[in-house]
């Protein structure tokens, strides 16, 4: 090792022909394009190969920082267990919007503007009126959230900053409306509206629950719960939603089809999906007795146990354990939820288990969510749903950090081409 002053450089020496390349690194990166000046054999730039993006940043980020070793997660610095204990999900929606905790009087300015936008035109209610009896209530919020870029196509000039605000503050307001009627729908109830006398959390569960009383009053155990809920879900940095949506954003599109488009990636089982499977998982199990059969089934390939593992955390996600803590308050006005039991001793087993162990797989967000939402009398095809109202103000947080984004370019990953070459088209006689 030579004994040269110290530079943020590496160098890289291609083996090929002798040549070295110094390449810049900053903030623990390199870029990219700076492999380009390293010619491959047929003289084209030199490319990373990344499915997934498992070691590539896709953009500079202030929003949400997460150590996955130490299981650490942070909104715009402040550790997610201390938002959770104190704060309301509205206050860290403000914060991850604009990168500081309000005070009272900002605060109680952008509640109000919030709860002033809870209701959407009766064009909409009428769209979601026409979905099928059954339609999974994941499928109307994405429509819907969709649809709304047709009500409001001044969305389009998100360059004016008070335009921009105004798009935010009525997607954040009208999630909880959305969601509601999608739940309303399933269960062939009439839509509630909005209630603008109550908080974000209790007026959501009265669009949900509310029936022929004057006045819904939710427990307030429960709206606790609903909030934090909310807060632990509201941002995960550049995960497979907050990319779809940055992606897409990219584009130059209004921030509801940007929205719309990580509705559709939270939907899947390995995204937001997953605490919709564990449920369904707890449920194949049985009983306790039919955990060991279960657990080998995993370990020979069969399939996976849903709600373990992440990409980023290879310790306890800390949302999971404010999550199990959560579980208790609960259960104590709801019932314990019998499928609990199989839970505690699925987590205990795993973790003790050496593949489990050795892969790093511990509980995430969504292993206990799931048993929170069915105790508060959620059915399973809602948990994205309230997945994806809170995550909206991340979304928002990441849509309006990249528009902001002088580095910002139209999402365009390259490929490596592994197809056939330039061949004569074939008539169909002939094939
Ligand atoms: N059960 C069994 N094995 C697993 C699991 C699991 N849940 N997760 C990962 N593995 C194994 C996987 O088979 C692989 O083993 P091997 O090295 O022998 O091939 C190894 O662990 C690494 O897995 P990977 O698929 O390369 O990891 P990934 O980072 O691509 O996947 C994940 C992350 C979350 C998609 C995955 O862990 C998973 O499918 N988990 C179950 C679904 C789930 O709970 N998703 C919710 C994620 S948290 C909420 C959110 O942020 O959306």
């Amino acid at each position: 090792m030579s004994d040269g002053p110290k530079k943020d450089t590496l160098t890289v020496r291609d083996n090929r022909t002798g040549q070295e390349y110094e390449i810049e690194v900053t903030d623990g990166h390199i870029r990219a394009a700076d492999l380009k000046q390293i010619r491959v054999a047929d003289g084209d730039p030199l490319a990373t190969y990344d499915p997934g993006f498992v070691n590539t940043a896709s953009c500079r980020s202030a929003v949400t920082y997460i150590d996955g070793e130490a299981g650490i997660l942070e909104y715009r610095g402040y550790p997610i267990e201390q938002l959770a204990e104190n704060s309301s999900y509205l206050e860290v929606a403000y914060l991850l919007l604009n990168g500081e905790l309000p005070n009272q009087q900002q605060l109680d300015a952008w509640v109000d503007r919030v709860t002033n936008h809870t209701f959407v035109h009766e064009n909409v209610k009428t769209l979601m009126t026409s979905f099928r009896y059954d339609a999974h209530p994941m499928g109307m919020l994405q429509s819907s959230v969709g649809a709304l870029s047709t009500f409001y196509p001044e969305a389009i000039d998100f360059t004016d900053p008070a335009n921009r605000e105004l798009q935010i503050t009525r997607m954040i307001a009208k999630m909880p409306t959305l969601g509601a009627w999608a739940f309303r729908h399933s269960q062939g109830k009439p839509y509630v509206y909005p209630d603008n006398d109550l908080s974000y959390a209790e007026n959501f569960l009265a669009m949900l629950f509310k029936m022929s009383e004057p006045k819904y009053e939710a427990d307030p155990r429960l709206v606790k719960a609903l909030e934090i809920l909310f807060i632990l879900h509201a941002d995960h940095e550049q995960n497979c939603s907050a990319n779809a949506v940055r992606s897409v954003g990219s584009s130059g599109v209004d921030p509801y089809s940007a929205v719309a488009a990580g509705i559709g990636a939270l939907y899947g089982p390995l995204h937001g999906g997953a605490n919709e499977a564990v449920l369904r998982m707890l449920r194949r199990i049985g009983s306790v007795d039919n955990i060991p059969d279960f657990i080998e089934g995993v370990k020979g390939g069969k399939e996976r146990l849903m709600g373990f593992g992440h990409r980023v955390y290879k310790n306890y996600d800390p949302r999971a354990k404010i999550i199990k803590k959560a579980t208790d308050e609960v259960f104590e006005v709801t019932g314990v939820n019998p499928l609990l039991k199989i839970a505690q001793e699925l987590e205990k087993i795993a973790l003790e288990d050496e593949y489990f162990v050795k892969r790093k797989l511990y509980p995430n967000v969504d292993f206990y969510s799931g048993l929170i939402y069915e105790a508060l009398q959620f059915p399973p095809e809602m948990f994205t749903v309230l997945f994806a109202i809170p995550r909206t103000s991340g979304w928002l947080a990441q849509w309006q950090e990249m528009v902001n984004d002088p580095d910002n370019k139209i999402a365009r990953p390259k490929q490596v081409y592994v197809g056939e070459r330039t061949r004569d088209y074939v008539p169909m006689s002939q094939r």
